[in-house]
């Protein structure tokens, strides 16, 4: 019974080896057997000194090879070749990724990530500055998680990115027409800007998540020159964005570092190599253009000096 119940492993195991060891096995099995028939006077003698000398040929044959290949440190001996091999791909030794992370270059993982942003999924997406969290306006639960999963200050606020202007043009907001120029020249681009929130923005499609986006009276809006972004907003309407890493830690230049450092709270990342941007964009508070001129309150890739550029021109009509 003992026998019955480890020869079967023995021989899988020795099929994992060499050959010779394998026939050692398979011969040394069959050795038993034979024993056993022998007991009950069933076997006839010369049978088993035939499977006894090819045992021992086969015992002196495997020590010789072993002990030669040993001492010279290379394979002079044949052992043979092992039956199966353990199949040790690098798939089998890197951890499989903690959330679902397809390329960006595929169309069908555009669409996985933008129906899971759809259910209400917070996910890392590339932009046209550093890695983003994104979390779809009409879901303000995962908004609500983007908090958790960053350990973002309640009081700090989310912004919202948006496919063009025509979107916005479509809510009809009370824009000046500086505003509206001021838009069309920063826009799309590492250039975000606050203005005044108002019920135009549920026609923008930030429904549910309304007082959960930006301040209680102002939100920051960017169109990211980014086509990726651009054609997967396309596909789930706004999106409320927040820089892709831990509160207080460096933004993420590249996916692997949203991988490592957020995955594991993540549904997805979309994965798009290098970051575009070292840096996350520069914020213009945009609330008061009208009546006092524009503030800095982030610098980020664009400089500052730019900013102003792009306001003098507008303001004094050259555009
Ligand atoms: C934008 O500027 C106005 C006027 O200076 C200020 O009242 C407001 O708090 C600023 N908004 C933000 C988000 O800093």
């Amino acid at each position: 019974m003992t026998w019955a119940m480890f020869s079967p492993p023995t021989l899988f195991a020795a099929s994992y080896s060499n050959l010779v060891l394998l026939c050692l096995t398979f011969v040394m099995e069959v050795l038993i057997i034979c024993f056993l028939l022998f007991t009950v006077e069933h076997l006839p003698v010369p049978l088993e000194i035939v499977m006894l000398s090819i045992f021992g040929a086969i015992c002196i044959y495997g020590a010789t090879a072993s002990l030669a290949n040993c001492i010279f440190g290379k394979d002079l001996i044949m052992m043979g070749p092992p039956l199966f091999r353990v199949e040790m791909t690098k798939e089998d030794t890197k951890e499989p990724p903690p959330c679902f992370c397809p390329s960006s270059h595929r169309t069908s993982s555009l669409r996985s990530i933008a129906n899971l942003l759809n259910e209400g999924a917070v996910c890392g997406v590339p932009t046209d500055t550093v890695y983003a969290l994104a979390a779809s306006c009409k879901q303000p639960e995962a908004i609500e998680k983007i908090y958790r999963i960053k350990d973002r200050p309640q009081e700090k606020p989310i912004c919202i990115f948006i496919s063009n202007l025509d979107q916005l043009r479509a809510a009809a907001p009370p824009f000046s027409p500086l505003l509206w120029d001021f838009m069309e020249n920063v826009y799309p681009g590492g250039i975000g800007c606050i203005i005044k929130k108002g019920e135009w923005l549920k026609k923008l499609g930030v429904g549910a998540g309304y007082d959960r986006v930006g301040t209680k009276d102002s939100i920051m809006i960017r169109v990211p020159d980014q086509t990726i972004t651009v054609h997967l907003i396309d596909m789930t309407g706004p999106l409320a964005i927040t820089s892709a890493n831990p509160s207080g830690e460096t933004d993420s230049t590249h996916h692997d570092m949203v991988i490592s450092r957020l995955g594991h709270k993540l549904e997805g990342v979309l994965c798009d190599g290098e970051s575009n941007e070292v840096v996350a964009s520069t914020v213009v508070n945009c609330t008061k253009i009208d009546e006092g001129g524009i503030t800095i309150l982030r610098e980020g890739c664009v400089p500052a000096a730019k900013v102003r550029q792009i306001f003098e021109r507008v303001k004094n009509g050259a555009v």
